[in-house]
């Protein structure tokens, strides 16, 4: 017997240690977009059982599967388990994709660089939104395995070309999913240019943490390390004011629950159905620093965002009507939130906003971290 249990144990902790230092990166076929092209399916593992899914379509994160305080796994992103839950016209939602070349709205699809006007392709009412009616959530981006040691990590690039979607200048823009061992998916955005162009990028996943397809974030707490916000218009156009949260529901410097005044007789709240609106980070420079956290109390979970960017987009999923069926089943009226870090929404027209022009010789970088973990 003790002989079995050594022999056995010789076996195993040579494969046990292999698995701690070798990152793991699946791929699988996820099918054909309309052009014929295949597209991917890859999977990131850590060696705590952490997976994350993401697709070269659209650079889009399908699915997170993270731990409860039960140890039980669930997946806490919205998304779909085939590539026609993506490309389909009822789907107008951004589940996980990658979002550019402006990522939110642009007034009246317009903006001014150098002395001349550029008109992009609206579709939100009057406004541009998220890239245009082709944006990088709806291209094929290609794909690379640059897992390192121990940290399985997926490279995607894609080249928008001078005038796609009426945007100047080819830029070339390679985005970096990694996955660490405190459960910490890594995002690192890199872009350059040859001719002086506007550019805003984010991921767009919605987040349950008591796993997607469950009722409503409302019960979740949210902390916004974010003294202002910026206020919008009718059409979800930023006024320009950076206006103090101090005795508002868009206050959540101290963790509140999202449901806690999302019904209040509030014109900010009414204009967007619900929070739909940019937060200016408290931050100085341009180093890493937490920008939200957000706590769902029966699984325990918690998710910290990490960010270099300015602004985070909080959005409730005031657009999901329950049309939608992903993985999770129904995706109903404010069943995710998303926290989308980002320049602020139609900074070019707004020049004392931070700002979105990228020139040649320049090279763009930011990170995000979604980071997982139990209390
Ligand atoms: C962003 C916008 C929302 C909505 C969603 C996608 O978060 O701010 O108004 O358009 O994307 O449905």
């Amino acid at each position: 017997m003790a002989k079995r249990l050594l022999f056995t144990t010789a076996l195993l902790v040579p494969a046990l240690m292999q698995a701690q230092t070798s990152p793991k990166l699946g791929k699988q076929s996820f099918g054909k977009t309309s052009d014929g092209t295949e597209v991917f399916l890859y999977t990131l593992h850590n060696a705590k059982g952490m997976e994350v899914k993401i697709t070269n379509y659209g650079g889009t994160i399908a699915q997170i599967k993270v731990p409860d305080r039960n140890g039980k796994f669930d997946d806490v992103v919205l998304g779909f388990d085939n590539l026609d839950g993506y490309t389909q016209k009822a789907n107008t939602a951004y589940f996980g994709a990658t979002i550019g070349r402006y990522g939110n709205r642009l007034a009246r699809g317009t903006f001014t660089l150098d002395g001349h006007t550029y008109h992009v392709p609206t579709k939100d009412g009057a406004n541009s939104l998220h890239g245009g009616l082709k944006g990088f959530d709806k291209r094929t981006w290609e794909a690379k395995d640059v897992s390192a040691k121990g940290a399985p990590a997926l490279e995607l690039h894609y080249l928008s070309r001078d005038g796609e979607e009426g945007y100047p200048g080819n830029l070339n823009v390679t985005v970096r999913f990694s996955l660490g061992e405190k459960d910490d998916l890594r995002i690192d955005y890199m872009a350059t240019t040859d001719k002086d162009t506007v550019l805003n990028l984010t991921n767009h996943s919605y987040f349950n943490l008591a796993g997607a397809g469950s009722d409503t974030v409302l019960n979740h707490k949210l902390m916004l390390a974010a003294d202002r916000f910026t206020p919008v218009d009718s059409t979800l156009i930023p006024t320009g004011v950076l206006q103090s949260v101090a005795g508002t529901p868009f206050d959540f410097r101290k963790s509140t629950e999202i449901g806690a005044r999302i019904n209040d007789n509030n014109e900010q709240l009414k204009l967007g159905k619900g929070y739909d609106h940019n937060f200016v980070l408290n931050r100085s420079g341009e180093s890493l620093a937490l920008a939200a956290k957000v706590e769902e109390p029966k699984s325990g979970r918690v998710l910290e965002v990490l960010t270099t960017q300015p602004g985070v987009q909080f959005y409730t999923g005031n657009f999901l009507t329950g049309s939608i069926h992903g993985i999770g089943g129904v995706y109903a009226f404010r069943s995710a939130l998303c926290l989308e870090t980002q320049h602020f929404p139609d900074s070019p027209n707004h020049p004392q906003f931070p700002s979105t022009v990228l020139h040649p010789g320049q090279q763009f970088r930011s990170t995000t971290i979604y980071r997982f973990s139990i209390e």
